[in-house]
């Protein structure tokens, strides 16, 4: 089958490489239709993490089912089903509740497995013909009759959708919050359709690039370009000097100033300012434990400074870590299904496989108007 692997820093191509298979009698094997470039696949792209060569990206998945295991009982040949990018066994501690990024079986040795992701397990990625499904009836959510009608809308449901929602989960965005989300990439424009849908009042998001503040608005939210001035003061100005009642992180450790030097702790600071006394902050954007190729040495072991006498002075909570989709993405399908969320519309590309390699430069060249990329095996 085709594939598009990882070759070394932004170095990646479309291989003929061994078709996915069923390995277990619990998995399925999908005929991928739609998968996404993330800006989570960015931080392989650019050769800060340890991926192994060779390895097949894709996380954000979506296709038919062309074949079950012999012990499948829900999933069904035919079926059409979106992925979650976490991969987890159903009963392990953390599976039973619900913290399905976490799980303690599928990638042994670490908490969390996923589908071609550094660290996160063998897992090859869904940016190929075929992928191999394990613990299909716990993993594949099914979709309704609309699904190739709504195609677009449903692949959001691999990841961005729902991790914008644990953003907002996180901090516990409710009915009448002010929200100040660092980032507009397609995360924190997830989330901010997620803060919305929850109640919020007003929904800020952050961000320097025209293209994506654009789409902010779109989001029924109010865009703050911070190389317009200083962000933390425009929420300060906007929450009659307060702050936001809630914030998400939805950029993480590659986070930069405007003048494009990377500073890792920049956004979690600037929220710890940014949102008000007591108020709650839910980090989605990824950081890393060991970051060898990072400008500074602190940053190579994960670490930066954190402000956090502030942090306590002001009596903040700080949620983390990988969204657990599963726990939300029936009910974000459900919502699509009904016409109630659109999360499409963030989409500008739709490329084919054999494009995959143009994608991947012009979306981590945050070229103008390279919002969210599609790829279409
Ligand atoms: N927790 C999870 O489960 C999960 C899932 C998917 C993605 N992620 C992570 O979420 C983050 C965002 O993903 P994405 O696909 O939206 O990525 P992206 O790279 O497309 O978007 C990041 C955005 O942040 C902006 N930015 C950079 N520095 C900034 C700063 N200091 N202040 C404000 N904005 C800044 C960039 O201009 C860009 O628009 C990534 O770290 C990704 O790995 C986490
Ligand atoms: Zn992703
Ligand atoms: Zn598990």
């Amino acid at each position: 089958m085709r594939a598009l692997a990882y070759h070394g820093p932004k170095n990646v191509s479309v291989d003929e490489v061994p078709d996915a298979r069923i390995e277990r009698p619990t998995d399925v094997l999908v005929r991928i239709t739609t998968t996404n470039i993330c800006g989570s696949d960015l931080h392989m792209y650019e050769g800060r993490t340890g991926v192994e060569e060779g390895k097949v990206l894709g996380h954000e998945n979506m296709g038919e089912v062309i074949e079950i295991g012999n012990g499948v009982d829900r999933v069904k040949v035919g079926d059409r089903v979106c992925l979650p990018f976490n991969i987890g066994c159903g009963f392990c501690k953390n599976c039973e509740s619900g913290r399905t990024g976490f799980c303690l079986t599928a990638n042994p040795g670490n908490a969390g497995a996923a589908y071609g992701y550094a660290d996160m397990g063998p897992y090859d990625g869904g940016q190929a013909e075929l992928l191999r499904v394990p613990y299909a009836d716990w993993n594949a959510l099914v979709l309704p009759e609309d699904a190739q009608e709504k195609e677009k809308d449903y692949v959001m449901l691999s990841d961005i959708l729902p991790t914008g929602y644990h953003g907002t989960e996180l901090a516990q965005v409710g009915i009448g919050d002010s929200v100040v989300i660092y980032g507009a990439g397609p995360v924190g424009l997830m989330a901010a359709m997620s803060a919305r849908l929850r109640g919020a009042d007003q929904v800020f998001v952050i961000d320097r690039q025209p293209d994506r503040l654009k789409l902010v608005e779109a989001m029924d939210a109010t865009p703050i370009d911070d190389s317009k001035g200083d962000a933390v003061d425009q929420v300060l100005e906007l929450t009659r000097g307060e702050g936001a009642d809630k914030g998400v992180e939805a950029v993480g450790y590659q986070a930069h100033d405007h003048a494009g030097h990377e500073k890792p702790g920049m956004t979690i600071n600037d929220l710890v300012k940014a949102v008000r006394p007591t108020g709650r902050i839910g980090v989605v954007g990824v950081f890393v434990p060991e970051d060898p190729n990072a400008a500074d040495e602190l940053a190579t072991k994960g670490q930066f400074a954190f402000d956090f006498g502030t942090f306590f002075f002001k009596g903040q909570t700080m949620g983390t870590g990988q969204a657990n989709v599963k726990q939300y993405n029936r009910q974000l399908r459900n919502l699509i299904h009904r016409d109630k969320l659109n999360p499409g519309i963030i989409v500008s590309h739709e490329l084919t496989l054999d494009q995959a390699a143009e994608g991947y430069q012009r979306f981590d060249d945050r070229e103008s108007g390279w919002t969210k990329v599609l790829l279409h095996p």
